[in-house]
C-alpha cells in the first residue's frame, strides 16, 4: 500500500492550487452579489480542469479521477461556488456524455463542453433530476416525453439546477414509459434556446451564492430523436452511475471547505492574543483545530479511496455515498469550529468562515442528502 500521490498526480495538485490563488479573487465579493464566475470558468477550461476526465480525443485533459479530486478540493478551498460549476460539468454532463454518448453527441457536445468554451463563448452543462416534487424519491419523473415521429416531446419541470441559467447543454431526465417506473426514464441532450424549453425562476440561496441555480420549464418541447442520450429507459441508471462519480466530486468540494477552515483558523489562532497569549497555546483551542485535523485526514483517505476505485474500474457506489456523507459532514463541523475559533470576528463577512459554513451545509443535501447516502451504504451493506 502506498500512500504518496505520484509525481503526475502532485502537478496536477499545484498547478489547481497555484491557479486558484492566482485566478479565483473576489470570492467574497461574487457571493455578496451572487455572480457567476464568468470570467473564470473558461480559464478552467484552458486548464482542462473543466473536462479532466475526457479523452484527448474530445479535448479533454485525459486524466484520472484521483487528478479530478485533487483539483477539485484545491479549486473549492478557495470558492466552493467555482468548485460546483466545475464539478457539475465533469462528472455529471462530461462523463455520462462520454460513457453512453453516440459519436455524433460527442464531437457535437463533448468537444465543447470539455474546454467550457465554443467559438470564444462559455459553453457549460446542467444535469436535470430533481423536480419540484421529486428530490430524493427520483424515480418519480413527473417530467415525461412521448415521441412525435423523429422527436421526443418533453413537458414538465425541473428545480434546483446548478448552471441553470448559464448552461448550453442539459441532460434532461423523463419518464417515457410510466407503467415501466424506474425503467421507463431516459435521459436527453437539449439544447438552450430550443422552443418549448424555459429557463425560469435563479434561486437565492443561503450558500455557494456565485453558482447559479434555477427551475425551469418545458412545454411541448421538441427534442431531436438522435438526442436521447443511451438507450430508452435507461436514464435513471445513467443518472444514478453518473451521481455515484458526482458525489466523489461533491466530496472533494467538501474537503476543500474543511481544508480553508482548518488553514484560516491555525492563522488566526497563532495572531489573536488572549489572556497574555496566542488563542493556540490554549488548550480548548488545540482540541478543535487537531479533531479538525483529523476529520480532514479522515475525508480525504475515503475520496481519494472512492477515486482511486473508481480508476480502477472496481465498483464504488458504497465509497462514493460513504465520502461524501463524510466528508460534507466534517466541512459543516470544521466551518463550524473555524467560526467559533475567530469568536466575534468569525459572525462577520471579512473573515470568510461564515461562507464557509454557508457554503458547506449544501454539500449535505445535493446529489443525494446524507439521508440519501445512508440509504446507498445500508442497501449495499445488505447485498454484502
Ligand atoms: N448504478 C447503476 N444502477 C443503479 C444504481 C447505481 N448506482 N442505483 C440504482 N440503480 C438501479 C437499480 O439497480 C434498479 O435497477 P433495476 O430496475 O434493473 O433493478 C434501479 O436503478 C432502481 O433503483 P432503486 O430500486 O434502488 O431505486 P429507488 O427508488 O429505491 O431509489 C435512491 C434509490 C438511491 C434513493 C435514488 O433515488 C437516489 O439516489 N436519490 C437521490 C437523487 C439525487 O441524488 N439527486 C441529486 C440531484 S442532482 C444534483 O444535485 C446535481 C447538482 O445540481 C449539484
Amino acid at each position: 500500500m502506498n500512500f504518496t500521490l505520484s509525481e503526475e498526480h502532485k502537478l496536477i495538485q499545484e498547478a489547481a492550487r497555484d491557479f486558484a490563488a492566482a485566478e479565483i479573487k473576489d470570492a467574497i465579493e461574487r457571493d455578496e452579489a451572487s455572480e457567476f464566475p464568468h470570467a473564470i470558468i473558461p480559464k478552467l477550461g484552458e486548464m482542462g480542469f473543466m473536462g479532466m476526465m475526457v479523452p484527448p480525443e474530445y479535448d479533454g485533459a485525459g486524466m484520472d479521477a484521483v487528478s479530478y479530486v485533487l483539483a477539485m478540493e484545491e479549486i473549492s478551498k478557495v470558492d466552493a461556488s467555482v468548485g460546483v460549476v466545475m464539478s457539475v460539468n465533469n462528472s455529471l454532463v462530461c462523463w455520462g456524455i462520454n460513457e453512453h454518448g453516440t459519436e455524433a453527441q460527442k464531437q457535437k457536445y463533448l468537444r465543447p463542453l470539455a474546454k467550457a468554451q465554443n467559438d470564444g463563448k462559455l459553453y457549460i452543462g446542467a444535469f436535470c433530476l430533481s423536480e419540484p416534487d421529486a428530490g430524493s424519491d427520483a424515480t418519480h419523473q413527473s417530467t415525461n416525453a412521448y415521441l412525435d415521429g423523429d422527436h421526443w416531446v418533453l413537458n414538465g419541470a425541473k428545480n434546483w439546477i446548478t448552471n441553470g441559467t448559464t448552461a448550453e447543454v442539459y441532460l434532461v431526465f423523463a419518464t417515457t414509459d410510466k407503467s415501466k417506473g424506474s425503467r421507463g426514464i431516459s435521459c436527453f441532450i437539449v439544447e438552450r434556446g430550443t422552443k418549448g424549453f424555459d429557463v425560469l425562476k435563479k434561486e437565492k440561496k443561503l450558500g455557494i451564492r456565485s453558482s447559479d441555480t434555477c427551475s425551469l420549464g418545458f412545454t411541448d418541447c421538441h427534442i431531436p430523436t438522435e438526442n436521447m442520450l443511451g438507450p430508452e429507459g435507461e436514464g435513471f441508471k445513467i443518472a444514478m452511475k453518473s451521481l455515484d462519480g458526482g458525489r466523489i466530486g461533491i466530496a472533494a468540494q467538501a474537503l476543500g471547505i474543511a481544508a480553508a477552515s482548518l488553514e484560516k483558523s491555525i492563522k488566526y489562532a497563532g495572531e489573536r492574543k488572549s489572556f497574555g497569549k496566542p488563542i493556540f497555546e490554549h488548550q480548548a483551542i488545540q482540541m478543535k483545530l487537531a479533531d479538525m485535523a483529523t476529520e480532514l485526514d479522515g475525508a480525504r483517505l475515503l475520496v481519494l479511496q472512492a477515486a482511486w476505485m473508481k480508476d480502477q474500474g472496481m465498483k464504488y457506489s458504497r465509497q462514493s455515498a460513504m465520502c461524501k456523507l463524510f466528508a460534507s459532514r466534517i466541512a459543516v463541523k470544521a466551518a463550524l469550529e473555524a467560526i467559533q475559533i475567530h469568536g466575534g470576528y468569525g459572525y462577520v463577512q471579512e473573515y470568510e468562515v461564515e461562507r464557509y459554513l454557508r457554503d458547506a451545509k449544501i454539500t449535505e443535501i445535493y446529489e443525494g442528502t446524507s439521508e440519501v447516502q445512508h440509504i446507498v451504504i445500508a442497501r449495499d451493506l445488505l447485498r454484502d
